[in-house]
């Protein structure tokens, strides 16, 4: 981030969620389809949003990660739907939704409440239904917040971010250049900034610094949105 370039106040009197991390989809009592996302990410965002001056909600699937300081608000979910059901409260009257978690995009169709043994019943085959989009789902709302989404992506990162960007209605779209270093679980990240007039490259930095680089830019973009100077 640009010395010069400061946070405080950027976001005073705005109401800012948050989702973070990853979802699990329980499939008995002792196993989860899961993923390797660690939350970082999404909370060095609301810490950067909350020095911002923002009143921050962080809605945060299982990670093991303390609250940012000056985050208002933490509700803590497991799966995609307790995520839907959580993000859906919370972004009613919000000014800015940023979704940084890494929903699943399936469930198991039938959740077993016993143990599934091996044995007699062969090997067993799960079938996945798909989880709600809880980003384009936000973005269709009417009235609706300033829509932040991420993308992680191995390969032409912003020819699918963009198209990601028109798919989901975003008004700001975070691409994740993700491979062995960066990205998911790392602690560095770079990304490409997507909006409908342009693009921004984020140069790889730790999380905690891209995440202030992203909330200022955020900032900017929604003052521009709404006429007011960042
Ligand atoms: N997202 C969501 N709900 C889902 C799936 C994704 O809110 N059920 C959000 C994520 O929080 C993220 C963005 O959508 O902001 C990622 O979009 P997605 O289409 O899942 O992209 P990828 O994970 O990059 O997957 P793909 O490569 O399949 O497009």
């Amino acid at each position: 981030m640009n010395p010069n370039e400061s946070l405080d106040g950027t976001l005073t009197g705005l109401r800012v969620v948050i989702d973070a991390g990853p979802t699990y989809e329980d499939i008995d009592p002792v196993r989860f389809l899961g993923n390797r996302s660690s939350g970082k990410m999404g909370f060095a965002v609301a810490e950067a949003a909350a020095r911002a001056g923002a009143e921050v909600t962080l809605i945060a699937g299982p990670v093991a990660l303390a609250t940012p300081a000056g985050v208002a608000r933490r509700v803590d979910v497991r799966s995609a739907l307790q995520m839907h059901a959580a993000v859906m409260q919370a972004v009613q009257g919000a000014d800015i939704f940023i979704a940084t978690a890494a929903v699943a995009d399936w469930r198991v169709a039938e959740y077993s409440a016993r143990k599934i043994k091996k044995g007699a019943r062969g090997t067993p085959v799960l079938e996945l239904v798909e989880n709600p989009d809880i980003l384009a789902e936000v973005a269709a709302r009417d009235p609706r917040p300033f829509v932040v989404g991420f993308a992680a992506e191995t390969d032409h990162v912003a020819e699918h971010a963009r198209a990601k960007l028109e798919r989901k209605k975003l008004d700001l779209l975070a691409a994740n250049h993700v491979n062995e270093e960066i990205g998911i679980g790392a602690d560095d990240n770079a990304l490409e900034l997507i909006w409908p007039g342009g693009s921004e490259t984020l140069p790889r930095a730790s999380k905690s610094e891209l995440a202030k680089t992203l909330v200022a830019r955020i900032a900017a973009h929604y003052h521009a949105r709404h006429g007011k100077p960042a």
